[in-house]
């Protein structure tokens, strides 16, 4: 796997020190998270944010995520409301996103959340992420390890497929657990509205706020001002995506859910045979990059219930399968 100017570390405490020296001084490193591997630079480095943008070839208006590893870190830099104490309190470290107002004396700059007065934030539950932020006492911007537009990563070899040689560093920590990106909650409403399904299943957000949650559909006008990355064309595998299959052409690949996957397929990958979201959830990049790397016209893939993980599985599918821009 060894590519010209990309030095791949070992996920181990050995890699804190060169990781943590090559961020200090504004490289940027692609690093495993629980969710997708993260594309990550200093947080509070105009040039680093600059560099991540110009290597993932994403537009300057789609802002970032930025990682802590400490609540009361995140507090200086975005205000907290009661109801963003109580889902930090519950659901950090892990795979959930908030946005929150910016502080005013926050040191993030307005690049990273691209000149909105929000900030998106979270504490992912990597250990060595963790260990790695404490120890250089600066948060983490980090899209996902992908060309904008491009299927996610969520191993080492998706992120070099996909960023190639440009990445510097990259720690390689096999395949996330998790394998879909967080879910992402604007929290600078009345009500929490849901800006993207994800990791963390909606349900459960609901169940410890005890109300519902606003879901706005990504072509609305609010989400269009609010998260500018979740409108277009996503997720994108170089060939055209076909939605709720019932049926397959040989020249097409399959990705198919449950028991009885659709038959006639030169290529089938099934998500999950026994409908476990978690499973499914986890294999939906990485069969995703295989049937893009196989040499099938197209991708047909199965229907996969709207709930729980279902959700944030079948938002990514949307988005591979809408038109490209
Ligand atoms: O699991 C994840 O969230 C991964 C890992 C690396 O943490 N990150 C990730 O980042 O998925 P990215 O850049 O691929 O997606 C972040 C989304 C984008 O759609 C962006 O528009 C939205 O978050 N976002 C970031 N800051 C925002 C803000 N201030 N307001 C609204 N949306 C925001
Ligand atoms: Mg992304």
């Amino acid at each position: 796997m060894a590519q010209k100017n990309c030095s791949i570390l070992p996920l181990s405490s050995e890699s804190l020190a060169p990781v943590g020296q090559w961020l200090r001084a504004g490289h940027v490193a692609a690093l495993p998270t629980e969710t997708v591997y993260g594309l990550a630079g200093k947080g509070t480095d105009e040039k680093a944010i600059s560099r991540i943008f110009a290597l993932k070839n994403r537009p300057q208006f789609n802002p970032l995520i930025l990682h802590y590893a400490h609540l009361k870190d995140i507090e200086r830099d975005a205000v907290f409301n009661q109801t963003a104490f109580l889902l930090a309190e519950n659901f950090w470290p892990g795979p959930l996103t908030l946005i929150l107002p910016r502080h005013p004396q926050s040191r993030i700059p307005l690049l990273v959340s691209a000149g909105l007065q929000t900030l998106a934030v979270r504490i992912p539950k990597s250990a060595f992420l963790q260990a790695l932020i404490t120890q250089e006492g600066f948060p983490l911007a980090a899209p996902s390890a992908n060309r904008s537009g491009h299927i996610s990563s969520t191993t080492a070899e998706h992120v070099l497929k996909s960023l190639g040689k440009e990445v510097d560093f990259l720690v390689d920590g096999g395949p996330c657990v998790m394998g879909i990106e967080s879910t992402i909650l604007d929290l600078t409403t009345e009500t929490p509205v849901l800006l993207r399904p994800g990791a963390l299943p909606l349900e459960k957000i609901e169940s410890l706020l005890g109300k519902p949650i606003l879901s706005q559909k990504r072509d609305d006008s609010v989400v269009k001002i609010l998260s500018p990355g979740l409108l277009t064309s996503h997720y994108a595998p170089r060939q055209p995506v076909r939605l709720l299959a019932t049926s397959v052409e040989s020249d097409e690949g399959l990705l198919a859910f449950g028991s009885s996957p659709c038959e006639g397929s030169a290529l089938t990958l099934n998500l999950s045979e026994t409908e476990n979201f978690i499973e499914a959830a986890s294999r939906l990049f990485s069969y995703l990059h295989l049937l893009e790397a196989s040499d099938v016209r197209q991708i047909a893939v199965m229907s996969i219930p709207e709930r729980g993980l279902g959700k944030a599985i079948n938002d990514r599918l949307r988005r591979a399968a809408s038109k490209r821009s």
